[in-house]
C-alpha cells in the first residue's frame, strides 16, 4: 500500500510517498520532497499567510511530480492521496487539500483528510513500536499540548498553553534579539555559549498552579524588557540559556503533573516528544531524564520528522486506512482551527 501525502498548512510545501507492506507494522519513506519558504518570509519576521498560499500553489505541482520521479513510481501505483486539512493557514490548506482531492478523483482512489497535529503525534509509530495509549507533548510553532493518545483517532488534551506556543516564544525572543525566523535553533545555539554568570530571575508562569495548562507570554515580555534595557554579548548567551531552562522547567513540571494524574498508569508505557521544538537537544535530554525517573520509554522523532513534513501526513493516512478503508468526504472544507480532540 502506497500513500502520497501533502502538507501545506504553514510555510513548507511538502509531498511524500510512504509505503506499508501488508502485515507489516512499520512504514518506509520512498521519497519526500519539501520546499521551505523560510527565505521568503524571513524579512517579515514571521509567516505572511497570503505569500505562503501563493508559494504553495506555485510549488505544489513541481514537488508532487518530483516525489513520484524520485520514488520511481507512476501515479497509477498510488493507493490513496492524503492532505493536511487543518489546523493551519486557510490559503495553504486549500491548495494542498484541493490538489490531493483532484488526484484522488482522477485516479479513482480514496482521499484521506488528515489533522496536522495527528500527523505530528502518530509519525513516531512509522518506525518504532509505540502502542496506544501513550502520553505525548506536542510542541511546535503554533501548538503546545500535553496529550493522551488513546488510538489513531482518539486524543485527550490534558493540558495546553493558554497563550503563546513554545516555538512562537522562541521565535519572538530571537526576533527581539535581531535574528531571523525560525528562532528556535538560534536560541538553542546561543544558550550553548552561556557560562551561567548572569542571572535574570525570569518568571515561571503557572508553575505553582495545579492545572496542567501552560503560559509563555509573561515570560516573553520579561525577556523583552531585559533586552530593551540593553545587554552585553555574554548576557545574551546567559539570557538565552535561562529562557530555555525556564521553558523546559515549565514543560517538565506540567508533564510530570499529567503523568501523576493518569488513571491507567500501568497501561501507559511511552512518552513521545514531537513537533518542531522537539528537535531541541537540550529539551530532549531533560525529558529523557524525566522518563527514566518515571519508568516510561522516551521517544522523539529524528529532526526532519519533528518539523513540518508530508511524511507524517502520509503515515497518519496509513493509520486511518488500517482502520477504515473508506475515502474521506470529498466535499469537506479545510478547518483552520481543527482541534485534535474533535476528530
Ligand atoms: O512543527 P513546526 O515545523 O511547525 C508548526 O507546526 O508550527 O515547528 C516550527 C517551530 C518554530 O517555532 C521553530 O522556531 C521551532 O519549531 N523550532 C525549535 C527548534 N527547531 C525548530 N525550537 C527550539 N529549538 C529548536 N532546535
Ligand atoms: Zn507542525
Amino acid at each position: 500500500m502506497k500513500v502520497l501525502g501533502i502538507e501545506t498548512s504553514c510555510d513548507e510545501t511538502s509531498a511524500s510517498i510512504v509505503e506499508k507492506r501488508s502485515g507489516r507494522k512499520f512504514g518506509k519513506v520512498l521519497s519526500e520532497v519539501t520546499i521551505s519558504q523560510i527565505n521568503k518570509h524571513k524579512k517579515f519576521g514571521g509567516v505572511v499567510p497570503e505569500l505562503a498560499s501563493r508559494e504553495h500553489s506555485n510549488n505544489i505541482d513541481f514537488i508532487v511530480k518530483k516525489t513520484l520521479k524520485n520514488s520511481n513510481i507512476t501515479l497509477s501505483k498510488i493507493d490513496a492521496f492524503a492532505a493536511t486539512t487543518g489546523p493551519g493557514l486557510l490559503g495553504g490548506l486549500l491548495v494542498g487539500t484541493n490538489y490531493a482531492k483532484a488526484l484522488a478523483i482522477s485516479c479513482n482512489k480514496p482521499f484521506i483528510s488528515i489533522n496536522h497535529l495527528q500527523g505530528h503525534v502518530l509519525v513516531p509509530r512509522m518506525n518504532k513500536a509505540i502502542d496506544f495509549p501513550f502520553l505525548c507533548l506536542l510542541v511546535s510553532g503554533g501548538h503546545c499540548q500535553i496529550l493522551l493518545a488513546k488510538d489513531y483517532n482518539k486524543f485527550t488534551v490534558l493540558g495546553e498553553t493558554l497563550d503563546d506556543a513554545v516555538g512562537e516564544a522562541y521565535d519572538k525572543i530571537a526576533k527581539i534579539l535581531g535574528y531571523d525566523y525560525p528562532g528556535g535553533p538560534i536560541i538553542e545555539k546561543l544558550a550553548l555559549k552561556s557560562n551561567g554568570k548572569h542571572k535574570f530571575n525570569l518568571p515561571k508562569p503557572l508553575i505553582k498552579d495545579k492545572s496542567k495548562n501552560l503560559s509563555f507570554s509573561g515570560l516573553k515580555t520579561a525577556v523583552r524588557r531585559i533586552i530593551e534595557k540593553g545587554i552585553s554579548k555574554e548576557q545574551k548567551f546567559d539570557l538565552a540559556d535561562e529562557f530555555q531552562n525556564v521553558i523546559c522547567e515549565c514543560l517538565i513540571n506540567k508533564v510530570d503533573l499529567a503523568i501523576n494524574s493518569l488513571k491507567n498508569k500501568t497501561e501507559i508505557k511511552s512518552f513521545i516528544l514531537t513537533g518542531g521544538v522537539a528537535s531541541n537537544l537540550f529539551i530532549r535530554k531533560k525529558f529523557k531524564l524525566l522518563c527514566r525517573k518515571k519508568g516510561l520509554f522516551f521517544f522523539a522523532p529524528e529532526k526532519k520528522l519533528c518539523t513540518d513534513n508530508a511524511t507524517m501526513i502520509a503515515w497518519a493516512a496509513h493509520e486511518v486506512l488500517n482502520n477504515r478503508k473508506k475515502s474521506s468526504n470529498l466535499s469537506l472544507s479545510p478547518k483552520p482551527r481543527w482541534r485534535l480532540d474533535a476528530l
